[in-house]
């Protein structure tokens, strides 16, 4: 191992202003989507060379910050970009927003598979459209599409956007790409364009590979667009630095008129260097992250199946976020959420925010060390021991 991920970072700071570890004394966070990790040597670097010179001036897109996205794309996800098809972007969420505002009506519809991440319903509902759910199938043991459903939805003539999250947070789902394949065939015979954020692609098991939405078929690729961002794969979130792909010329316009209408198209001092460094040297790295993620899933599945056999923990391929089924314990995930956090300090989230059947569940970020784990661990079976269950009949 070249790199130390069970190194303990003090993220509770003042200087770091850490969302995640904005925390009580004795708390341990395993919520919002960040990792505890110092980002790739390479890109500190760059960070501090940029910031010892001092001036920090408007910025303009350097040459080679789309090459670095189009060789990243193509080495590790055998997907083909045309370099000037890319625009910067602030965020996922914010082309997102914009995207919404720009591609649709007020009131119309927008498309999602629940449970999905709780942003997009903000970004739906904060600008005036519906949030239309197509709720995953559950079976006990894992998620499915309901196509029947989704076509039926993607039917409705007020139905104009869809957003995919490829692969899926919070369930951790690597979409195979026959998946894929019908969506696009449904979304573009229902005249019905497809947002995929697929900014947590890198983060998946060794070996295992997501397929990008828009190289599926024609018909994915010449109506979607796809956000990508280094910020989950190594840690920047806080830079806010992302992309759009936008392949179709029409809609690219659209896209483009939107994000700087809106004022999210522009980087500041350290967001187009911060990608490129993360994008070149960042792969063996990553390499190590996915392994270290990957102990860490394994460890929480022995762990559960030993302490917890009452909760089923998802088997999912991809990102570094657990979905746990609690219905044996309580059908409430926020009001379970809630407790573990009174009782135990640990602070996780409770799966209603994500829509569908997500109060059953409780999401966990094991983006941390080893040790922040198997404490995390001890603190779920604390809480759950001493969990009243008075919500559920048994
Ligand atoms: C699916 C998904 N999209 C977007 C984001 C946030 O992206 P950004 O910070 O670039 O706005 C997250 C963060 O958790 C996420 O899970």
């Amino acid at each position: 191992m070249r790199y130390d991920f069970d190194k303990q970072v003090d993220r509770t700071e003042e200087l770091v202003d850490s969302l995640k570890w904005d925390i009580k004394p004795g708390e341990l966070p395993m919520w919002v989507a960040d990792m505890d990790f110092e980002t790739v040597p390479e890109v500190q670097e760059t960070i501090q060379k940029r910031a010892s010179h001092g001036t920090f001036g408007y910025a303009i897109e350097p040459e080679g910050w789309s090459e670095a996205y189009v060789k990243w794309w193509k080495e590790h996800h055998h997907f083909q970009m045309q370099k000037e098809n890319l625009i910067f972007a602030t965020g996922a969420v914010p082309a997102i927003s914009s995207m919404v505002r720009s591609l649709t009506n007020v009131a119309e519809n927008v498309l999602i598979m629940t449970p999905v991440y709780n942003i997009f319903f903000n970004s739906i509902l904060n600008n005036g459209r519906k949030v239309l759910e197509s709720p995953m199938v559950y079976d006990g043991k894992a998620y499915h599409v309901d196509f029947e459903d989704l076509e039926k939805k993607m039917a409705d003539p007020q139905t104009t956007l869809m957003i995919l999250c490829n692969p899926h947070n919070p369930i951790g789902h690597i979409w195979p790409e026959e998946d894929l394949v019908r969506i696009a065939k449904l979304a573009k015979e229902n005249h019905v364009v497809v947002i995929s954020d697929e900014v947590h692609c890198d983060l998946v098991d060794p070996d295992k590979e997501y397929t990008a939405f828009a190289s599926v078929s024609t018909e994915a690729r010449e109506n979607s667009i796809t956000c990508l961002a280094p910020s989950k794969t190594f840690n920047l979130a806080g830079i806010q630095s992302a992309a759009v792909y936008v392949e179709n010329p029409l809609l690219r316009q659209r896209v483009w008129r939107g994000l700087n209408t809106d004022e999210v198209a522009e980087g500041n001092a350290f967001a187009y260097e911060v990608a490129m460094a993360a994008f070149t040297y960042g792969w063996d790295w990553l390499t190590e992250l996915r392994a270290y993620i990957y102990e860490n899933k394994q460890f929480v599945t022995a762990f559960l199946r030993e302490n917890l056999p009452e909760l089923h923990l998802i088997p999912e391929d991809a990102t570094y976020l657990l979905w746990v089924d609690i219905s044996k314990v309580s059908d409430d995930g926020r009001k379970l959420a809630a407790y573990l956090r009174k009782e135990t300090g640990l602070w996780v989230t409770g799966g209603d925010v994500y829509g569908g059947d997500g109060a059953k569940f409780l999401r966990i970020n094991i983006a941390t060390t080893r040790k922040n784990v198997a404490d995390g661990m001890r603190r779920l079976k604390t809480g759950i021991a001493k969990y009243e269950r008075p919500d559920i009949t048994r």
